[in-house]
């Protein structure tokens, strides 16, 4: 794709650069327009939208009076117990073919890091196989009408749960490509390779609008920008479903809606725009999956509060007047709602396994990955005694087989459809390495430093120039995308690897830290830095932190600030999953990349960086931002997007060769370590955030303590020779977001960063300490809650008694005023453990949400210090 707006776009960074101030926003108008008139009018994007209420979409589908009276005919002669069990989808790793028989099971589900056999390496057969055992049980019930299982995945970026598959760029670099037949080609090829191990369903286009990089699910969103999501939304819809034939899947619209919406880029948080916004920019991407027929939407985890309207809408899962009213009576969506992963417990009054308000609502198909036998149960039992009416019932089973007809599922099992088995299909190298090369967006290119010359000496320095689990990102093999090697992505070619290829292996030389290398010998250095692996809540970045690449990743400064010591040219490529404040990054290289998640097929950023010989001439950089970049630490003040007087390159900004375009020296803010704004300290939410980490200790406050890092799966039992502490993560609120301790001697368990902070001030604010806790063994001595103010300086409150009255099992929130902790001595204006708890057997509880929140609601702060036994 040709483009030529950049032009405009490069003279008018340059003009605010060099006029030194700290404006250094692109118009973002101008930007849309040169980036309109430069594409061909059949790429031109959608016109943004202006409705004042949920519009009607016209499907592509057309009316099936002949299907409408089979799925009539079949519901009319199913049982309620068939019924039900089609409406529920269950986990592999909690279900069997027997159970799906028995149960009548409408659809199974492996969550990320879920493979047949628990097997992270299972094979094409092994998944073909377990499709098949799984959908022949389902067809060999004693139903009189038989209806069969259909298996859902989460190939987000291609078939990436399943080793040995092609894995595309994340959302956010297709964005950056701004080409949907791209789009709907990667779709198709998903599809295939989805439908070669016999699954059927995959929970993909993600259709955030993201506004807040924040968010930990960002790069899972295409752009900020609302028609470009609908474009892609139907090309994906369309490359994934094709014609329902046996090489299609059904596709998932997610997750409806708002979820790029939430306050601060909260994961599952509170989205408080206004309806207008709701409909024309959130809604943006179900207009173009509609448009295209998709077969299911996923409901959101977020909640929606219209402040402007005074409604609050509740979470998602809940809320009849969008899943019903928005989604199926207006917009005319025929097909049907999943719920996400337990959410229906996070609705007032329901349980994973109970919730008859969200059936009533309109989710049609609950996603109960564990407690589905009680969910039948209770199920069954609401809709005996009327809390569900029976048409809601047959209404949501309608859909799903409607759904099912559509797909064909019927007559063959996985195994017996075309292209079953097919191993060639998991494999779109090349689409992959074009869709690579596409998302690219060259942020600086001084000095013309790139393209680099075949042949010459480079250095290549950085942790992610040969990590394929950088470079893939969350939900690659596993959820989080933490704990792959290289050899897990036998296909796969890291970005040093095609760095080697393009320019010859013996001129390239690789040293991660750069550490005693001679710089001098080299004509250039290509940095290849950024984030490490996660996915949904633990990529959150809180409030109170700054979006400083650097603050989280130091080592990436410093293996910048160690080459820059050459006087060579550096070239930096960013592989992240959002865009990030970089100003010290750019400012130590004289062309920066970013290459967001890239997938498996790195040779892709060798192509452009190289500017190799491709059919039409050499490869060019013809990406550009699909999300507005950050020019400050903390761009997000009212706690919603990014607001344009922050940014430092607007959405439509992306260099091309030849650039003479300089950029000088950036501002880089080293006194803003924090983000002022916010009035809470995060400490522990799923993950230490930093500064802080976790820790397990004995009970002696001068011995050392154990670093629990990051591993979601590991089981810690510390110290390994006579265990004090066992600690493993468990669910609280969300999925993984807890700590549960289970104390085997007299030991702490405790928060605590490098430099101490100065809480003091938040004392006027009658802050508190606050944090969520489910006690599973009550404790027979005290409990004590401590801060630590540095050696010598730990002031505690006695929980004990306030413990004993929790009922085990429930999750309580505790909240303990600040002060109660001055009167009993602290000093915290030099606060380096903001939370800790002290304890001895027999006692365990799982802790979650760990915070330091300012002018905490008097009512929230159930506990008095006198309660406490501070003085
Ligand atoms: C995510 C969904 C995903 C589902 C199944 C949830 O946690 O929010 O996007 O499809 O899990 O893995
Ligand atoms: C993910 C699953 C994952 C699970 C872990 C879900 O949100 O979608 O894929 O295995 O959480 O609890």
């Amino acid at each position: 794709m040709v483009r030529t707006g950049w032009l405009w776009l490069m003279c008018a960074v340059l003009a605010t650069v060099d006029g030194g101030g700290a404006a250094l926003a692109v118009d973002a108008q101008a930007a849309k327009d040169a980036r309109a008139a430069a594409a061909p009018s059949s790429e031109r994007m959608p016109e943004p939208t202006h409705y004042a209420d949920w519009p009607a979409i016209e499907s592509r589908l057309p009316a099936d009076p002949a299907l409408e009276a089979r799925v009539r005919k079949m519901v009319a002669s199913m049982s309620l117990a068939q019924k039900i069990g089609q409406m529920t989808q269950a986990e592999i790793k909690s279900i069997t073919p027997a159970q799906v028989a028995k149960y009548h099971i409408g659809s199974v589900l492996n969550g990320g890091g879920s493979w047949p056999g628990g097997n992270k390496h299972a094979g094409i057969g092994d998944w073909l196989a377990l499709s098949d055992r799984y959908y022949e049980a389902s067809m060999a019930t004693d139903a009189a009408v038989k209806v069969p299982v259909i298996w859902g995945i989460d190939a987000v970026h291609g078939d990436n749960n399943v080793f040995g598959a092609t894995m595309f760029p994340h959302n956010i670099g297709l964005g950056a490509a701004h080409d949907p037949a791209l789009i709907e080609a990667i779709g198709a090829a998903t599809a295939r390779a989805v439908r070669a191990t016999g699954v059927e369903w995959v929970f993909a286009p993600t259709l955030a609008v993201a506004q807040n990089a924040r968010w930990g699910r960002t790069y899972e969103s295409f752009s900020t920008d609302g028609p470009l999501v609908r474009a892609y939304a139907r090309a994906y819809v369309e490359g994934l479903q094709g014609r329902f034939g046996d090489h299609n899947v059904m596709a998932t619209a997610k997750h409806f809606i708002g979820d790029g919406a939430t306050h601060n880029g909260t994961d599952q948080g509170d989205a408080r725009v206004s309806l207008k916004d709701m409909i024309n920019v959130h809604g943006s991407g179900y207009f173009g999956a509609i448009e295209a027929g998709v077969q299911s939407v996923m409901a959101s985890y977020n909640s929606w509060d219209d402040v402007a309207a005074g409604i609050d809408y509740g979470k998602m899962s809940g809320a009849r007047a969008l899943l019903t009213g928005a989604l199926k009576d207006k917009m005319g969506f025929q097909g049907f709602v999943v719920s996400d992963w337990n959410a229906i417990g996070q609705l007032p009054g329901c349980t994973n396994a109970s919730c008859p308000q969200a059936i009533n609502a309109g989710i049609d198909m609950v996603m109960v990955p564990d407690d589905w036998q009680a969910f039948i149960a209770n199920t069954t039992r609401q809709v005996e005694n009327g809390d569900i009416p029976m048409a809601r019932i047959d209404d949501a089973v309608s859909r799903i087989v409607r759904a099912k007809l559509r797909m064909g599922l019927f007559g063959k099992r996985p195994s017996q459809r075309v292209g079953a088995g097919d191993a060639g299909s998991l494999q779109s190298r090349e689409l992959a390495r074009r869709a690579v090369r596409e998302s690219l967006v060259l942020l600086k290119n001084n000095h013309g430093a790139l393209p680099l010359k075949p042949g010459s000496k480079i250095l290549v320095v950085g942790k992610s120039a040969d990590s394929l689990s950088n470079q893939t990102g969350g939900w690659s093999l596993t959820w989080q995308g933490t704990g792959n090697g290289n050899a897990d992505f036998p296909h796969g070619e890291t970005i040093l690897a095609g760095l080697r290829k393009a320019d010859g292996a013996a001129n390239v030389t690789y040293s991660e830290t750069a550490q005693g290398v001679d710089l001098k010998s080299f004509d250039a250095i290509v940095a290849v830095i950024g984030e490490t692996p996660y996915a949904e809540t633990m990529g959150d970045i809180m409030p109170s932190a700054t979006l400083r690449h650097s603050d989280r990743h130091p080592e990436d400064l410093a293996v910048l600030q160690t080459v820059a010591k050459g006087r060579k040219p550096v070239v930096t490529v960013f592989v992240a999953g959002r865009p990030l404040y970089v100003n010290d990054l750019l400012n130590l290289s004289d062309a920066f990349v970013a290459a967001w998640l890239p997938g498996t097929e790195g040779e892709g950023v060798a192509d452009v960086v190289f500017a190799r010989h491709s059919g039409a001439g050499s490869y060019n950089f013809s990406g550009t931002l699909a999300m507005p970049w950050p020019g400050v630490p903390c761009p997000d003040a009212s706690g919603s997007g990014i607001k344009a007087a922050r940014w430092l390159f607007a959405p439509g900004y992306g260099l091309r060769y030849p650039s003479k375009h300089a950029i000088g020296t950036l501002p880089t803010d080293p006194a803003v370590d924090a983000c002022a704004e916010a009035s809470v300290l995060s400490v522990f939410h799923t993950l230490a955030v930093p500064p802080f980490s976790l820790y397990l200790a004995d009970a002696d406050p001068e011995h050392p303590a154990h670093d629990i890092g990051s591993d979601l799966n590991a089981v810690i039992e510390w110290p390994a020779s006579h265990p004090v502490l066992r600690l493993r993560t468990v669910q609280v609120n969300t999925q993984q977001d807890a700590k549960s301790v289970t104390w085997l001697g007299a030991g702490r368990f405790f928060a605590r960063s490098p430099q101490p902070r100065n809480l003091a001030p938040l004392v006027s604010t009658h802050a508190a300490l606050q944090f969520d806790v489910v006690i599973a063994t009550p404790a027979k001595g005290p409990v004590k809650v401590y801060m630590g103010c540095g050696q010598h300086c730990t002031r505690s409150v006695d929980l004990t008694h306030t413990f004993a009255t929790y009922a085990n099992g429930d999750r309580h929130t505790v909240s303990i005023p600040l002060d109660c902790f001055i009167k009993g001595g602290a000093d915290l204006s030099h606060v380096d453990v903001p939370f800790g708890v002290l304890a001895s057997p027999p006692f365990s509880a799982a802790f979650a949400d760990v915070k330091i929140v300012a002018g905490a609601p008097a009512g929230r702060a159930d506990l008095t210090c006198a309660s406490l036994g501070a003085p």
